[in-house]
């Protein structure tokens, strides 16, 4: 039995670890109106729109584009924060979704949308609705989000438009020591440093070549293992090693000290721009990994995948629900990724 979204009426106060591993609560339901029976229609997917939107390297923008993006985000971050649009709102999507807002249908588990194979498609679904309230609010239809392209020798470094302190991109709560480095894929990470001397950029690229050579055309290693109906994650063990080169990102990212606002905690997390081109970026590696890994072939060809579940708000201030198999091709979803150099197949420049 796939995990079902969940009964929203149930939303109840969430919680975030300290440094102490204690409960923090934080309340993150939605503002959805409970006084009348609440609808949710199942989301049918536009059909295929002339213009497919172009999600391009953060680093790469003309001015504007990034004008653009810190305009429809600068939208969402006035309206008030209980409006389906706002910037708040939509963060506190991933903070029900993932700091256990819910529980499971019909179970006392919580609902968890990480460390499972449930991680890619969720997070593809947020950010594609995301992507598309931003271009209502602006009114362009062909608005795509930025990429944060970290796998490229170029791109490594918080891309410059997240910088500027009056900018809507930017985000106080970020770490830093690290707004002037290549970002370190191995950072608060177990692994074992590369040869003597490695050039850091280098090192990414080959910390990325492993990850995707090491899973090969097994996706439960590159994706995450199978959670269903009931089932509890459990993070160390059945999180795709995809899942785990993003969590050093958020790390990365956020502040050092606990709980690490706001990248490094799933409760806070989205309340950073940065989210979104991070988030697009491991969308993006999972276009690669489908298309030159498992070519035609279904990741997983098991019903409690492709019947899993969610529900979100679409650009329209609907409460629509979606499966997995609706999201396994992102040009039915009207998007694709710019064609940019894939740096870390090869050893050298
Ligand atoms: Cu839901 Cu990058 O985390």
């Amino acid at each position: 039995v796939p995990v079902e979204y969940p009964v929203l009426e149930s939303c109840h106060v969430a919680s975030y670890p300290d440094e102490f591993g204690g409960n923090n609560p934080i309340q993150c339901c939605p503002p959805y109106d409970l006084s009348q029976p609440l609808k949710i229609e199942p989301y049918a997917m536009p059909a295929s729109p002339l213009r497919l939107r172009t999600r391009k390297a953060a680093h790469l923008l003309s001015q504007w584009e990034k004008d653009r993006f810190n305009r429809a985000i600068s939208e969402t971050k006035n309206l008030p924060s209980d409006h389906p649009w706002s910037f708040m709102q939509q963060a506190r999507i991933h903070c029900a979704y993932c700091s256990g807002a819910y529980n499971q249908r019909n179970s006392d588990k919580l609902l968890q949308v990480h460390f499972s194979w449930l991680f890619l498609p969720w997070h593809r679904f947020y950010i594609y609705f995301f992507e598309r309230i931003l271009g209502k609010i602006i009114g362009d239809d062909s608005f795509a989000l930025p990429f944060w392209n970290y796998d490229a020798r170029d791109g490594m470094m918080f891309p410059d438009m997240y910088l500027n302190p009056s900018s809507s991109l930017y985000n106080p709560n970020r770490n830093r020591s690290h707004f002037r480095l290549p970002i370190d894929l191995r950072y608060a990470f177990d692994l074992e440093d590369g040869p003597p001397n490695t050039d850091p950029v280098e090192a990414n690229l080959a910390y990325i070549r492993r990850i995707f050579t090491d899973s090969g055309p097994i996706p439960e290693l590159f994706m995450g293992s199978p959670v269903r109906a009931g089932g509890v994650p459990n993070s160390r063990l059945m999180s795709g090693m995809l899942e785990n080169l993003h969590n050093v990102v958020h790390n990365w990212v956020g502040l050092v000290e606990p709980p690490n606002l706001d990248m490094g905690n799933f409760f806070s997390a989205a309340r950073d721009t940065l989210f979104y081109a991070h988030h697009a970026n491991i969308d993006r590696l999972w276009t690669i990994y489908k298309s030159q890994t498992l070519g035609n072939q279904l990741e997983f060809n098991d019903r409690d995948w492709l019947n899993a579940s969610f529900v979100f708000y679409d650009e329209n201030e609907k409460v629509v629900s979606v499966t997995v198999r609706q999201c396994l091709n992102e040009m039915d979803m009207g998007y694709v990724y710019e064609n940019v150099p894939i740096e870390y197949l090869t050893n050298n420049p």
